[in-house]
């Protein structure tokens, strides 16, 4: 009888910064339900250095230090180091092993054409400097999926062309050198507001650079400050008049994140937020009110999160120590899938005693 597959998680995400409340949405909290749901049999969340480094090879310390913030973004949201595997991509030597074969399944136009990289290489400005590793990343993003044998990757939406990279390359493996290698499935959130939450500014993208984040460790005050801050519905000018809720950030956020139950706690004059968007629609609901709603959802949210960011950060060493034991079983667990994938590329030269024998009787004339 063929054993029944195992269910295995993989993701991660770059250290470039703290996380924010997209993250949040899009992903960390479907990692949390996941581990909770007691469905899967192994679970590896990867801080990913290296692939960070493919556009940061001139800034170690910023890696560096943003390792420590994900890390705590991490264990505050809930993921839990007894049931999880947190790991750093560059403690994992196999990585770099197994992206060096899988260069040999792909081809140059087809890393050129991937919609993900080609849009972060024109938001980078690399015009014609595009670092080797950077256009490759593609490929070694396929070795931290298939070196734990992933069925299942929650991440975010912009993340399904590097799927279908690493399934075009597991494809490609099984069928010359045998099956090893397991074809995964993303995982995205079922909200589809929350497949990509927009700045606070209203643009689509939540990012650093545009100073429109809200990190999931922003101190109480300043999440105020930054909601109130918020865009709206630019033509909803006074109180009674007419308002519009598609496209507004302040209602996508509650659309991501208010519940009945907020309503219940803060706002009881509405049950649910589709009143309050009827209300919105038909004037006589003022922006600042909306906004007071969405701050009090959010502390309601972010006050567990931030709370235990607080206890985990008053043991640095812990941390390290959390990440230095995952990354011991990530190894264990991409070693055992290097050694699999090297007796199928026949590459297994000395505990291959049969070749052993073969050519010793080749040569014993
Ligand atoms: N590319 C992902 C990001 O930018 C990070 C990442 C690296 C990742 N390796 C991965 C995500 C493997 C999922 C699976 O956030």
């Amino acid at each position: 009888m063929a054993k029944a597959q195992k269910k295995i998680i993989l993701t991660g995400d770059r250290p470039t910064g703290r996380l924010h409340v997209g993250h949040y949405v899009g992903s960390l909290k479907q990692r949390v339900a996941l581990q909770n749901s007691g469905e899967f049999d192994e679970v590896y969340i990867m801080i990913a250095d290296a692939q960070a480094l493919t556009d940061n090879a001139d800034n170690p310390e910023k890696i560096r230090q943003n390792i420590i913030e994900v890390a705590l973004d991490y264990l505050a949201v809930g993921l839990d180091p007894a049931r999880v595997n947190l790991f750093i991509q560059s403690q994992i030597p196999e990585l770099c092993e197994m992206t060096c074969f899988y260069m040999n399944l792909v081809t140059v136009s087809r890393l050129q054409r991937n919609p993900t990289v080609k849009s972060e290489i024109q938001m980078r400005n690399f015009a014609s400097s595009i670092p080797a590793g950077f256009l490759t990343y593609p490929v070694s993003q396929a070795a931290d999926i298939t070196a734990f044998k992933a069925t299942t990757v929650p991440t975010g939406e912009d993340q399904e062309p590097m799927l279908e990279q690493t399934r075009e390359i597991v494809r490609a493996f099984n069928s010359i050198y045998g099956d090893v290698l397991v074809e995964p499935a993303i995982y995205l959130s079922a909200n589809k507001v929350c497949l990509r939450l927009p700045g606070i500014d209203g643009r689509a993208k939540m990012s650093k650079s545009l100073g429109n984040c809200i990190y999931l460790s922003e101190p109480s005050d300043d999440l105020k400050k930054k909601v109130m801050s918020m865009f709206t519905d630019k033509n909803h000018l006074r109180v009674e008049d007419p308002g519009e809720v598609e496209g507004n950030p302040v209602f996508i956020y509650l659309d991501a994140f208010a519940r009945d139950e907020h309503f219940a706690e803060f706002l009881p004059e509405y049950t649910n937020l589709d009143e309050m968007k009827a209300h919105y629609t038909r004037g006589g609901l003022g922006d600042v009110k909306v906004k007071k709603f969405l701050n009090n959802v959010l502390q309601a949210e972010l006050a567990p999160i931030r709370e235990r960011r607080r206890a985990y950060s008053r043991d640095i060493p812990e941390v390290y120590r959390i990440l230095q034991e995952g990354s011991m079983r990530a190894r264990e667990k991409a070693a055992q899938t290097m050694a699999e994938m090297k007796r199928a590329m026949k590459i297994n030269y000395f505990d291959d005693t049969a070749l052993i024998a073969e050519q010793a009787k080749r040569f014993a004339g």
